[in-house]
């Protein structure tokens, strides 16, 4: 059996998910591909790692590598009851890992897509996504929130994924279908990400209890000064972000892509100067694609290296362009490719 489990990007919506607000990310046609049959125990090859793990579906002790979101989705399995055997498989795929583009619930997702297959799990995708999150939250380590597995989950070809993270409703939204999504992937993989996602996390968090609320959704301008100076400069920028996230799901409805263009810029110049998770190499890309007639262009996901994204009507040659003055100036090496708005994790019919 093989499953077939996408990436995402994230269209707006940037760090807005940890404080239960809006979100709008869709899945895209890259991906991770599980190929496997059943098994007593779990014998897993990554060919991306080029590293081969076992380990017994009932252990559930921490290895610091890759498996570890395997035995993480085992372990929210098992937390809920259900019981499903083992797998006897490959991992493989195009999409890239550690770039910003979800490798990790997109791996989740797959295992859990491969185990409802083959052990008659009866779970809904949305309950999916929540597992896939606490296997995250809770195995690994990484406290994120749920925007990635539910876009894997739930993602549809030819739609974005508008999410309320509070209550998990979710609409899909048509994508213009002549608008080209370049992903630019900065070749910068920074350990700081995690360490810096982790202090804004916890920063929102503690801001939104003084302030008596559970969502930044419920939070106005003006209840901002019961704050410090650095939690007004966060959650401000947070407020402003959950109400693009809304105006950019209007934009995409009337098709009015000049403003949807807009609201990127606005959000990546945001994320940038006042939730500092940006750096030179994504503000130069920003730069460069805005010169060479993109629409909109920003960061995606946790930022402080990984990928951006910028959209297009016409695109020519923009994506070798920029990747040739990007290496002319940093000392990283670039990737870049097209994207479509995909269907989520699924059986793979090939
Ligand atoms: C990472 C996390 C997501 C989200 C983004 C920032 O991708 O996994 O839950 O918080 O960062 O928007």
């Amino acid at each position: 059996m093989k499953i077939c489990s996408p990436g995402r990007v994230n269209l707006i919506g940037e760090h807005t998910d940890y404080s239960f607000g809006y979100v709008m990310p869709m899945a895209i046609d890259l991906y991770t591909y599980l190929e496997g049959t059943k098994n007593r125990d779990v014998v897993l090859y990554s060919e991306n790692f080029e590293m081969g793990g076992k380990f017994k579906i009932d252990s559930f002790e921490k290895e610091n590598n890759w498996l570890d979101y395997v035995k993480g989705i085992y372990y929210s399995l098992y937390k809920r009851g259900y019981r499903a055997g083992g797998i006897y498989g490959r991992i493989y795929g195009n999409l890239p890992i550690g770039s910003g583009l979800s490798s990790s619930a997109s791996l989740e997702l797959a295992v859990l897509e491969f185990l409802k297959e083959n052990y008659t799990l009866h779970l809904k995708r949305i309950e999916m996504a929540i597992m896939a999150r606490d296997a995250e939250n809770n195995f690994v380590g990484m406290p994120c929130g749920i925007m990635d597995q539910m876009a894997v989950a739930l993602g549809k070809k030819g739609y974005a994924l508008f999410i309320d993270t509070e209550n998990l409703n979710y609409e899909h939204i048509p994508f213009p279908k002549d608008l080209n999504v370049l992903i630019f992937d900065t070749g910068i993989h920074r350990e700081l990400a995690n360490s810096a996602y982790e202090e804004r996390q916890q920063l929102i968090s503690l801001a939104l209890k003084k302030l008596g609320k559970c969502t930044s959704k419920n939070v106005s301008e003006n209840e901002l000064n019961k704050l410090n100076a650095r939690e007004i400069k966060m959650l401000g920028y947070v407020l402003r972000e959950n109400r693009r996230v809304l105006d950019a799901r209007d934009a995409l409805k009337n098709e009015n892509i000049e403003f949807f263009g807009n609201l990127l810029l606005e959000a990546h110049w945001d994320l940038s100067n006042n939730y500092g998770v940006s750096c030179e190499e994504l503000d130069f890309f920003v730069n460069k694609a805005v010169q060479h007639g993109a629409l909109g262009a920003r960061l995606t996901g946790a930022g402080f290296g990984g990928s951006a994204i910028a959209i297009f009507e016409n695109i020519d040659n923009a994506g070798e362009i920029i990747k040739r003055e990007y290496e002319k100036r940093f000392m990283y090496q670039a990737r870049y490719h097209f994207v479509k708005p995909s269907d989520g994790v699924r059986l793979c019919m090939d």
